[in-house]
């Protein structure tokens, strides 16, 4: 399935997962500008911001420790999430993901 991500520039392009198992791989593997993933994907960093445009009735919302990260982010909106947290399956199809700054 296609995964969308718009950049941080809103340039968007759509990108098919291979072995990636988060969207913040995925990001990273296809070059999309805006997702640094400073500290690798163990939530920590939340410069993989990104927010869910759709799908928001099964993409569940930020919790816990992503949570508390998010919260620190200025810019978090309700459907915020740390994209290294985003696991991927084939419910992700069709997804649209716009990257934010940290
Ligand atoms: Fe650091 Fe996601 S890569 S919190």
């Amino acid at each position: 399935g296609i995964i969308t991500f718009i950049d941080i520039n809103g340039q968007s392009k759509e990108t098919i997962p291979t072995n990636e198992v988060n969207l913040m791989q995925l990001a990273v593997n296809n070059n999309i500008l805006g997702i640094d993933a400073e500290c690798g994907g163990c939530c920590s960093c939340a410069t993989c911001h990104v927010v869910i445009n759709n799908k928001l009735d099964i993409i569940p919302k930020a919790q816990g420790d992503e949570l508390e990260l998010l919260n620190f982010v200025p810019n978090k909106e309700d459907n915020s999430r740390l994209s290294c947290q985003v696991l991927i399956d084939e419910t992700l199809n069709d997804l649209i993901v716009e990257v934010k700054s940290a």
